[in-house]
């Protein structure tokens, strides 16, 4: 009605005119924005989540009549996430099948008793593991366990003396009979994060490829990715006067992954001074003045920052202060989506929250944090996937991340992508300041 309307008055002329300008301007400001960011975060997630096969068909099967259990599996989700695979690997070095281990939904890892075990497979989908880590790695349930009698005991060693090649060694003699006889080998000891590593980075990244949320945490991460968008969108009309009907969908948010807690800034200065350096830190000064200065960003105006911080930080308005002014910071609370985190404990807070940077168009993280560490191999491969080969001198990539405490170009941040070829997950799961960039 209202375009025949536009015909029908004697300003006609004027209407379709303005119609021209606002579709016009409205070109342009996708354009801008898209080309930027690469393509579009919607058609890149397509591609991530929908294609991960691994292409690992031509792997020999692994035994699913032999078993492998090992201790619950404890601390933060990163580190949650490097045991697991640790363990994944360590079946697979033995040819058995890895009866699917307890995670821990809390992160009291001084009191046993609060460690709260959470299966596997609340949190993320068990025959998606399966079927993408098909011939690579397997889970079983203990349920498929035909004779629970049958279980040798393994254990492993600890102290100085017990070093790599002991470690091998030792798994080496169980592959052989008559251990490997037994239908179950249990590791008793220590927590997998803890054991000795014999598998390179590509290893690990082919297992977490196989990790997919359950749909409830993955509908969660939905809404908080949503509501950053649609406040992207929000703010972004309030700026260009009121212009609508653009899509939130379209809207790029930069992550950053702030890490300023009290506990985490007596740990890193303590690790200065036993590594003689100063790169570990980060100020929120720095994290504000260093994310203010990334390339390309000044083309953006305004962009959402989402602030991923841990729940004790909440009450701190200083971190939403002292941004740039193209840079709007948001935090749960003011994204008004800390009740969806509030119903969920630690380990699922922090899978969402792991979730909703991995999205982001841009990220910003800390090398010495191993939730940064694991968001940057993941979204490395993301963009490895994309047929990107090299961050390190090409200007426009999709999927960009940065480490914050490691100056870079321009006054930013420093470019960050993991070394797929690295012999050893050392460098993320104990930090460095050797980003590959
Ligand atoms: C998925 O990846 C494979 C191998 O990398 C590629 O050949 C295929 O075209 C991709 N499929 C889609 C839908 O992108
Ligand atoms: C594991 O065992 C199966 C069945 O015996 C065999 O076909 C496969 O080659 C073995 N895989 C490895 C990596 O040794
Ligand atoms: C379980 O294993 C034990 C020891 O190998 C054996 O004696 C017993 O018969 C087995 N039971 C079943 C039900 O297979
Ligand atoms: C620490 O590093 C600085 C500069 O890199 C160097 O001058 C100094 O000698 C180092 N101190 C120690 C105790 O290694
Ligand atoms: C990546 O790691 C490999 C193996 O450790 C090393 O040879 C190579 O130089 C590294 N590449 C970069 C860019 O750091």
């Amino acid at each position: 009605m209202k375009i025949l309307s536009c015909y029908l008055n004697s300003i006609a002329s004027k209407c379709i005119f303005l119609a021209a300008i606002a579709l016009f301007i409205r070109a342009i400001f996708l354009a801008t924005f898209s080309s930027s960011f690469g393509a579009s975060s919607e058609e890149n997630d397509a591609v991530f989540i929908h294609n991960r096969s691994l292409s690992l068909s031509n792997e020999s099967p692994i035994r699913n009549d032999k078993f492998l259990e090992v201790p619950q599996i404890v601390w933060g989700l990163n580190n949650q996430k490097i045991a697991f695979a640790r363990s994944c690997l360590t079946a697979r070095f033995l040819n058995r099948t890895l009866l699917m281990p307890s995670l821990s939904a809390s992160l009291f890892y001084k009191e046993i008793d609060l460690l709260e075990p959470i299966s596997f497979d609340k949190v993320f989908k068990f025959d998606s593991f399966n079927s993408i880590c098909n011939g690579f790695v397997q889970l079983g349930k203990y349920s498929d366990l035909m004779n629970r009698t049958e279980v040798f005991e393994m254990p492993k060693g600890s102290g100085r003396r017990w070093t790599k090649e002991r470690d091998l060694d030792q798994l080496e003699q169980h592959k052989k009979d008559p251990i490997d006889e037994h239908q179950v080998i249990r590791i008793v000891g220590k927590n997998p994060f803890l054991w000795h590593d014999h598998w390179p980075v590509k290893d690990y990244a082919k297992v977490f490829e196989c990790l997919v949320l359950v749909d409830e945490i993955m509908a969660e991460a939905d809404k908080v990715v949503s509501r950053i968008k649609e406040i992207g969108a929000e703010e972004s009309f309030k700026l260009e006067s009121g212009k609508n009907s653009l899509n939130p969908n379209t809207f790029p948010y930069i992550a950053v992954h702030m890490r300023v807690e009290k506990d985490w800034m007596i740990h890193c200065k303590n690790l200065e001074r036993k590594l003689n350096i100063t790169q570990i830190c980060g100020s929120k000064k720095e994290i504000m003045e260093r994310g203010g200065n990334i390339v390309g960003l000044e083309k953006q105006s305004p962009t959402v920052v989402y602030l991923a911080v841990a729940d004790k930080l909440l009450e701190d308005s200083s971190i939403l202060s002292g941004w740039k002014e193209n840079l709007i910071p948001f935090e749960k609370k003011k994204l008004g989506v800390d009740g969806v985190y509030k119903k969920y404990p630690y380990l699922i807070q922090s899978a969402i929250d792991y979730e909703v940077c991995l999205r982001a168009d841009v990220f910003v993280g800390n090398s010495f944090s191993t939730f940064s560490s694991l968001l940057v191999l993941d979204r490395t491969q993301k963009m490895l996937r994309l047929g990107f080969t090299s961050f390190c001198e090409a200007k426009d990539v999709t999927w960009p991340s940065y480490a914050y405490n490691v100056l870079g170009e321009s006054k930013g941040p420093k470019k960050w992508m993991t070394n797929m070829s690295d012999s050893s997950l050392r460098a993320v799961s104990y930090g460095s300041k050797d980003i590959s960039c």
